[in-house]
C-alpha cells in the first residue's frame, strides 16, 4: 500500500528514510511532482524505470539541495556557476559533463557522458533533499508518455502502488516541467522549454537557441523522441471554433469563439469546457495546463479542441507540451487549425 502524507517535518524525515533504504518517494516540486529514488543506488534507480514503464535510454534529472552538492557530480565553470547562482533554486535543469568518479548510478545518464542536475525551489523538496543527504533522481511521477502530475492525486492515479510514499503539498505552482538547458557543448541549448526562457538566460549566456528535437536528426535529449503528455483522446490545436462532440480547452476570452454550425462556446456544458486562464495570464495557464487536460480527457468527448496560446515566455513551454500531446492525434475528417 502506498502511504500518502502531508509534507510535515515528520513526514519528510520518513520519506528521507525510505529514499535512503532504496524505496521510491513521490515528492512535490514547484514544477510538477517527481518520482524520487536515491541516485547513488542503481537498484533503486532501476525501480523508477520499471514503475514508469520508461525506456532505459531516457536519462533522469538528479536533484540536489544546493550548488555545492551539484559540484560533486558535474564539471562546472564560471559560466555554469553564474547560471546556477541566478536561477537556483528554481525550474531550471542544467546538463553538464559528469565528473570523473561521480558516484551517481550510470542509469541516470543512460549511457551519456553527461548528467542533468537541478536544485528545485519547493521548500518540502529542499528539506527532503537535505534530510536524505543523497542526490535524488526524479523524473515526473507518472507513467512514461502520459500527462505529468501536478497534484498528489494525479500521482496516485498514474502510479498507484508502484510508489512507496507520496509526500503531498498541494498543487505545483509552475505546472510545466523545468527548462532543460544543455551547457555540455560548445553552445548553450535549450532542449526543453520551461518557465526559464532563452530571454531570461540571455544576460548571462548571450543568445541561447532552442533545440527541441523536432528536426528529426541528431536528437540531443532522448526524452524528445517520445510522444509525451498525451491524453487518451485526440487533441486539435489552434482551434478557432468548436466541432461536434469536442470539448474545449480555452485560453482567454471566449467572446469570439463559436460552435461550428451555430452557437457560442461559452454556452458549452460545464463538463466540456475548461479555461487555462480567463484573463489570458500565461503563468496561470501553465499552472492549470496538465490538470485541465486530465479533466477533459474523458471517453465521452470525441476530441479536445485547444485555443491558440501565444508563443512567448512560458507560453513556449505550454505550446511545446500541447504539440507533443497532439502529436499522435489522428484527425480523420477535419483539418487541424492553422492559425
Ligand atoms: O521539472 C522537472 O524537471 C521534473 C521535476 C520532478 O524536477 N522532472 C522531469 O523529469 O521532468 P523527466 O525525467 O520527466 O524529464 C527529464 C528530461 C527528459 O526529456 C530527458 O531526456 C532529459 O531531461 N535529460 C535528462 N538527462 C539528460 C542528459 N544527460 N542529456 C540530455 N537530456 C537529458
Ligand atoms: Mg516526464
Amino acid at each position: 500500500m502506498v502511504l500518502i502524507k502531508q509534507a510535515s517535518d515528520q513526514a519528510i524525515l520518513e520519506a528521507a528514510a525510505i529514499l535512503k533504504a532504496g524505496g521510491l518517494v513521490a515528492l512535490p516540486t514547484e514544477t510538477i511532482y517527481g518520482l524520487g529514488a536515491n541516485a547513488l543506488d542503481g537498484v533503486a534507480v532501476a525501480k523508477i524505470f520499471v514503475a514508469k514503464g520508461r525506456p532505459s535510454f531516457n536519462p533522469l534529472i538528479v536533484h540536489v539541495p544546493d550548488i555545492e552538492s551539484a559540484a560533486l557530480l558535474v564539471e562546472m565553470n564560471e559560466t555554469s556557476r553564474a547560471v546556477m547562482n541566478k536561477f537556483w533554486p528554481g525550474p531550471l535543469t542544467i546538463i553538464l559533463p559528469r565528473r570523473p568518479g561521480c558516484a551517481v548510478s550510470d542509469l541516470c545518464s543512460a549511457g551519456l557522458p553527461t548528467l542533468a542536475v537541478r536544485v528545485p525551489a519547493h521548500p518540502a523538496a529542499l528539506k527532503l533533499l537535505k534530510a536524505a543527504g543523497v542526490p535524488v533522481a526524479a523524473p515526473s511521477a507518472n507513467k512514461s508518455g502520459s500527462i505529468s502530475p501536478t497534484t498528489p492525486q494525479h500521482v496516485l492515479e498514474s502510479l498507484g502502488d508502484a510508489v512507496d510514499f507520496i509526500l503531498a503539498a498541494g498543487p505545483s505552482s509552475v505546472g510545466v516541467e523545468s527548462t532543460v538547458l544543455d551547457l555540455s557543448g560548445a553552445k548553450p541549448l535549450i532542449l526543453r522549454p520551461g518557465a526559464v526562457t532563452a530571454e531570461d538566460l540571455h544576460p548571462i549566456l548571450g543568445p541561447v537557441a532552442y533545440d527541441l528535437g523536432d528536426h528529426g536528426h541528431d536528437v540531443k535529449s532522448p526524452g524528445q523522441l517520445l510522444k509525451h503528455y498525451a491524453p487518451s483522446i485526440p487533441m486539435r490545436l489552434n482551434a478557432v471554433d468548436v466541432e461536434e462532440g469536442e470539448a474545449l480547452l480555452a485560453f482567454g476570452s471566449l467572446k469570439f469563439m463559436g460552435m461550428k454550425g451555430g452557437g457560442f462556446a461559452k454556452d458549452l456544458p460545464a463538463e466540456r469546457l475548461r479555461n487555462l486562464s480567463d484573463t489570458g495570464d500565461l503563468y496561470e495557464a501553465a499552472a492549470n495546463l496538465f490538470r485541465l487536460m486530465r479533466e477533459l480527457d474523458k471517453p465521452a468527448h470525441a476530441r479536445i479542441a485547444v485555443m491558440n496560446v501565444p508563443n512567448q515566455g512560458i507560453g513556449i513551454a505550454i505550446n511545446d507540451r500541447l504539440k507533443r500531446a497532439a502529436a499522435g492525434s489522428v484527425i480523420p475528417h477535419n483539418k487541424q487549425g492553422t492559425q
